[in-house]
């Protein structure tokens, strides 16, 4: 069974959609797509079904990721099968405590990103703002990444 990953945000439009389609590209370079399946998930049903927002497909896109993903809602069966559920914010944390109690580790993704000093990937969705966005999220993957390869033995 690969490693599972699912990342969570508010609405899987934005951010969480950016760490999936970021940290699989990742994952495939490492040459670890066999052992590491990569997902993401909103706390919020508000845009079900759809893509991801444009301003991330942008950025991915100008980083050579071509990345397509409906957005849906977080589950209890995420919170079952995940092996890491990683949250974008501390809000998004708080909904995935609301939802149950997880099986596997959780976290911020900024965690893995310490030296950022921050603590949440801030919501681009009213505000802009998807390249700061993108460079916090790709910090927090490459530590996430290596966290998950020590742990794992991989
Ligand atoms: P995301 O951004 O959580 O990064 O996907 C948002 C998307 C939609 C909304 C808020 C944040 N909304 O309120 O609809």
């Amino acid at each position: 069974m690969p490693i599972r990953v699912v990342f969570v945000c508010l609405g899987n439009i934005c951010r969480s959609p950016m760490a999936h389609g970021l940290f699989e590209h990742m994952v495939e370079e490492a040459g670890l797509s066999d052992q590491i399946e990569v997902d993401s998930a909103g706390t919020s049903s508000y845009h079900n079904g759809e893509g991801p927002h444009p301003g991330t497909q942008e950025v991915l896109g100008e980083h050579g990721i071509h990345f397509q993903h409906a957005s849906r809602q977080l589950t209890r069966r995420d919170l079952r099968e995940a092996d890491y559920l990683i949250a974008l914010d501390r809000s998004n944390l708080r909904g995935i405590s609301q939802l149950g109690y997880p099986t596997g580790e959780v976290g911020l993704l900024m965690a893995f990103a310490p030296q950022a000093g921050i603590d949440d990937v801030p919501d681009p969705y009213y505000s802009g703002g998807f390249d700061r966005v993108y460079e916090l999220v790709k910090a927090g993957c490459e530590g996430l990444l290596a966290h998950i390869r020590q742990a794992e033995g991989i």
